[in-house]
């Protein structure tokens, strides 16, 4: 079974269960700050999770691409993922435990659909606490269909619970799938979920009852919803008997490609084997999200700061396998080849990936080759301390100075050790790590400071900024020409960022003249109304649909204004205030360059 396979089934036994199939959306959530990335299926879909009505109705199917950072330092093992992408199914407001559960053993072990053996599943569901009660009802119906006492376990919470996806959010217990690989049971205990290594997880459904809210509560939601999620590439390792996600066709056409570039056969060699397996999986990270609609590019802050690690990281490890970096001389970055090759493999279910390929291909350039020249000024910078290191006859290199090069150059410490080695010294590394720590602790409660005034998902301010977004999109237009297109939004409880494709910076007089529009609209007190339509017919009607996203065929449209005489149209989720009145006053705060030809607003409500 292939990716493809498994993808075009999931999606058509769904669809022939009354689903229909809805696109991915992008790998940066919209509006929530409390994430960087998508971080799973249902992640996109909160608003809906959490009641509000779908366009494409209460049974939806999609394959969605997703990023877990987590540490990103520990992915290199043989199982984890930055990057992956997650099959789902979801009810909003239809079938509930007995549904999803029926469809989900059918999907299993039907001989038209997975043909998993019954008898080699197991699965787990919630076993209760004070708060809300043991998932009996899911239990029932497993054993309906067949699954035997003893492949059924009920866990805690810290097992059989899932969400919210950021800090807030729809959340419930769940139940999980999983595939026996053992012979014979580890011992007395041994249950689906037991740790022994036999008991694979395939698939996880969701029983959506609360929203955590930012207080910390959980609220019964009104309407329960079930959200599941499976893991293509671990399911696509499992079901062809395989022990690493890495030795799967998934990975065959890159690992294939960093083999050859670094003239080596994956298996030879266990630290040679975690650098192929890093360089794999941060590239497909890095490429799909520079490929993204909302297209990242390296930098220092938030996405594109895991971005610029990823790529990094990736470039060090080509470097311990020596394909790159080993002469002075200007070698042409290793990253782009690798990343043709799988946009070639990808750009079927991915088409951004074809449609973003140059800009994809320039930016790892770029990026390896500035962290090239990084390294070789660190290394520059070790050969002017070297003389009086050596004088020191502990051979034993300071960590503050090995720090330094890291803080000031972005010198790896695992470059600065293997330096340190070849002299015949080592680094302190405790002195190191504590200076590392601190530094961590810095940077951390400035990001903290960043999201301070917690601005929740769907949060009263948020939602005025949103509808402001739109009041100055339209602003924008007005003032600077219809070519002005929206290239991301950022809203924290405090302020708005907008970006904007315009090629020269906006003057006084330009500016003050979106800011008097916009507030005139605000004291209109104009109505904001929202319909379902037809994309095309929403971009006949002369919405706003954003260039490179992907809609469903069928579009929330909101209009600002009355339906003749509108001030904005556009294609949207939502969620928007009911009328501009409650605003109070818009002001921008700066206008800057955010990077070639794009301008970015900072503005605020009074
Ligand atoms: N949202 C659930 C998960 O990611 C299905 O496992």
């Amino acid at each position: 079974m292939t990716a493809d396979e498994l993808r075009t089934k999931y999606v058509e036994f769904f669809v022939s269960k009354g689903h229909v199939q809805i696109q991915g959306k992008s790998l940066l959530p919209d509006n929530d700050p409390t994430v960087l990335f998508t971080t799973a299926g249902m992640h996109p879909l909160v608003p809906y999770l959490l009641g509000e009505e779908h366009p494409a109705g209460k049974r939806l199917v999609d394959y969605q691409k997703c990023i877990r950072t987590g540490d990103i330092d520990s992915v290199g093992d043989t199982s984890h993922l930055t990057f992956f992408e997650m099959l789902g199914n979801w009810s909003l407001g239809d079938y509930f435990k007995e549904g999803a559960i029926e469809m989900s053993f059918e999907f299993l072990t039907s001989p038209k659909w997975l043909n998993i053996p019954p008898e080699k599943l197991g699965v787990t569901v919630f076993e209760g606490d004070d708060a809300v009660p043991r998932d009996e009802e899911s239990a029932t119906v497993w054993k309906k269909m067949g699954i035997p006492v003893n492949r059924l376990a009920y866990l805690p919470r810290a097992d059989n619970w899932w969400g919210p996806a950021g800090s807030t959010g729809p959340c419930g217990p769940d139940s999980e799938m999983f595939y026996y690989v053992g012979e014979a049971p580890c011992g007395p205990e041994c249950k689906p979920g037991c740790s022994c290594g036999k008991w694979l997880e395939i698939w996880n459904d969701v029983f959506m009852q609360y929203n955590k809210n930012a207080a910390g509560e959980y609220v019964p939601l009104t309407r329960t919803c079930v959200d599941t999620g499976m893991g293509i590439e671990r399911t696509v390792t499992i079901l062809n008997g395989k022990q690493s996600v890495y030795d799967t066709e998934i990975f065959a056409p890159i690992r294939g490609a960093v083999e050859k570039a670094a003239n080596y056969v994956y298996g030879s060699d266990s630290e040679k084997d975690k650098s192929v397996r890093i360089i794999c999986d941060h590239l497909r990270a890095s490429t799909f999200i520079i490929g993204d609609p909302k297209a990242v590019s390296p930098s220092n802050v938030g996405a594109g700061y895991v971005l610029r690690r990823l790529i990094r990281r990736a470039v060090r490890h080509g470097r311990k396998l020596g394909i790159i970096g080993q002469s002075q001389q200007g070698e042409a970055p290793f990253l782009p080849p690798i990343a043709e090759v799988l946009i070639e493999q990808m750009k079927g279910p991915y088409p951004e990936l074809l449609e973003n390929r140059a800009r994809i291909i320039e930016e790892l350039n770029r990026e390896e080759q500035k962290f090239l020249e990084t390294l070789q000024k660190g290394e520059h910078e070790f050969e002017k301390l070297l003389p009086n290191l050596l004088k020191d006859p502990r051979k034993i290199m300071p960590g503050r100075l090995a720090f330094k090069l890291y803080d000031t150059y972005g010198f790896p410490i695992e470059l600065t050790e293997e330096l340190a080695a070849e002299n015949g010294m080592k680094v302190n590394r405790q002195e190191f790590d504590e200076a590392f720590k601190k530094h961590q602790e810095l940077s951390r409660a400035g990001s903290e400071q960043v999201f301070k005034g917690g601005l929740q998902d769907h949060g009263e301010t948020t939602t005025k900024y949103h509808t402001a977004t739109h009041l100055l999109h339209q602003a924008l237009r007005t003032v600077l020409g219809e070519h002005i297109a929206q290239k991301g939004s950022n809203i924290t409880a405090e302020r708005m960022r907008f970006d904007f494709a315009h090629p020269s910076a906006m003057s006084q007089e330009e500016i003050k003249k979106v800011e008097d529009i916009v507030n005139e609209q605000i004291q209109k007190d104009l109505p904001v109304s929202m319909e379902v339509m037809e994309l095309d017919a929403a971009k006949a009607s002369g919405a706003i649909a954003l260039f490179g996203e992907k809609y469903e065929s069928q579009v929330r449209v909101y209009t600002i204004g009355l339906p003749d005489v509108f001030f904005s149209k556009e294609v949207c989720g939502g969620p928007h205030v009911e009328r501009t009145g409650i605003l109070g006053k818009f002001k921008i705060q700066k206008e800057q360059s955010s990077s070639a030809g794009v301008r970015r607003i900072r503005a605020v409500l009074g």
